[in-house]
């Protein structure tokens, strides 16, 4: 590694701030405190908010070694966890890529978010759910998908223009297809919308978003309930078999629905939203997915966007259980570590050539956008699918698509834990 840790930083007041801020006019690049930090070496010091100095990992290689070691912890209650802005101050609990999590309360005996428990519970939890996810599974349910995608599509243009392209399509989308995954019956959907909305708007105080999250909840363990006594072809009549077995409570099984609920809803309609601006940004990549129909052109896309725009910006966290060396530097037992997969997504090592640059024919297969190691994003399936129907889609159906605004008056989620815009306006 190059020079000593932070070298030039004298005291942790000097340290630089995490998350730092991107530079003016550059939306789809990671903040310039990162190529710099990258550039110094693997491994630096970062300050957080609440005064804690983390350590921050930038590089490729590294990133991907602490992420498969075991000795690292995703456990929020454990003392040294770095803890994001959003949820500092709420006792037990952090905010992840896959979104806002539950308090100790929330996360009952059952566990609703496995996201952040390691093994073997995590495992445990996670493997009661990894089926519905598997390729064969989600390519079976595509078709599904296309309707959706063609329907939605067709609701838009009947629409006035222009239109928020997050409100039309890039929200709705994820939500109807985690209802179908679920087992969330036709009638029920907009009442599954309303409330899932609200969980991840802006706006929406933290009472509005905790009484949002119980209606669905109480839904949920409703609905397992009558899968019970009717199972269907399901995800949630699948986990009826673990309560039959006693290896999950009715309540364990709703909170496991909205655990996928809330990890693929924002993440999927940032990608959809983020991605269409970047390509109205990129018209020549644009003209690439809306020319071809070549399924891996399609699918190496979506792949290059994934990493490109790395939306879950704010870090995979973690904490040491035991003292690790990285890069020849020892991370303490204790010590908080934050894996910044959006700048190891842009490490020339990694992604030879210009990084930097937006180009669909690249191999970027192995991105980290969805994380690495052993909390890998269970979803990673079904987001690629659905991101390869909407990219091969939309810009075809609609060809004269484009901003009904400029690009420095669209809001960013420079604030949220997944990086996305707030509204689309677009017209055709
Ligand atoms: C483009 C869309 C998506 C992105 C960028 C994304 C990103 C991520 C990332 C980075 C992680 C790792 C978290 C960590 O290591 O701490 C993760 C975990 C997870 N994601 Fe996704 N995700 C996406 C879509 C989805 C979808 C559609 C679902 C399911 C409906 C989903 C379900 C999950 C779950 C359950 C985990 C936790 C896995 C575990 O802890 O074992 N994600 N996701």
């Amino acid at each position: 590694m190059t020079g000593t840790i932070n070298s030039a930083h004298e005291s942790k007041a000097d340290l630089p701030a995490y998350p730092a801020a991107r530079a003016a006019g550059c939306p789809f690049d990671p903040p310039p405190t990162l190529y710099d930090l990258q550039k110094q070496g693997p491994l630096a010091k970062v300050r957080l908010m609440d005064g804690s100095t983390p350590w921050i990992v930038t590089r490729y290689a590294e990133q991907r070694a602490v992420l498969a070691d075991p000795r690292v912890s995703s456990d929020v209650t454990r003392p040294g966890f770095p803890m994001e802005a959003q949820v500092m101050g709420r006792s037990g609990s952090g905010e992840s890529a896959a979104g806002p999590a539950p308090s100790d309360t929330e996360r009952g005996p059952a566990g609703l978010s496995f996201i952040l428990m390691d093994d073997p519970e995590h495992a445990r939890l996670r493997r009661m759910v990894t089926a519905p996810f598997a390729i064969k599974r989600i390519e079976a349910i595509r078709p599904a998908v296309q309707v959706i995608v063609d329907d939605l599509i067709d609701t838009m243009l009947a629409g006035p223009k222009p239109t928020d392209l997050v409100e039309a399509f890039a929200l709705p989308l994820p939500s109807l297809v985690i209802c179908r995954l679920l087992g969330v019956p036709y009638a029920d959907h907009d009442f599954f919308q309303e409330n899932s909305r609200t969980i991840i708007r802006r706006s929406a105080t933290r009472e509005e978003r905790g009484a949002a999250l119980k209606r669905l909840l109480d839904y949920l363990d409703n609905l397992v309930g009558e899968k019970l006594d009717n199972p269907a072809d399901d995800l949630l009549s699948g986990l009826t078999e673990r309560i039959r077995t006693g290896e999950l409570t009715p309540q364990g099984a709703a909170q496991m629905g909205v655990l996928l609920l809330i990890a693929g809803h924002e993440t999927t309609a940032n990608m959809i939203a983020l991605g269409t601006l970047a390509l109205l940004e990129h018209p020549d990549q644009l003209a690439i997915l809306r020319d071809s129909d070549d399924p891996k052109v399609i699918s190496g896309a979506v792949e290059e966007l994934l990493r490109y725009l790395h939306i879950t910006h704010n870090g995979r966290r973690r904490v040491a259980l035991e003292d690790i060396e990285v890069a020849g530097q020892t991370i303490r037992a204790g010590e908080g570590i934050i894996v910044a997969n959006d700048i190891g997504n842009r490490d020339p090592e990694a992604f030879p050539g210009d990084p930097d640059q937006l180009d669909l024919h690249r191999d970027a297969r192995h991105h980290v956008a969805f994380g690495f190691g052993v909390h890998q994003c269970l979803g990673q399936p079904l987001a690629r699918m659905e991101l390869q129907v909407v990219y091969r889609t939309l810009y075809k159906r609609v060809p004269t698509l484009r901003l009904a605004t400029d690009l420095e008056k669209i809001p960013f989620k420079h604030d949220g834990s997944v990086y996305g815009v707030y509204e689309l306006p677009i017209t055709w």
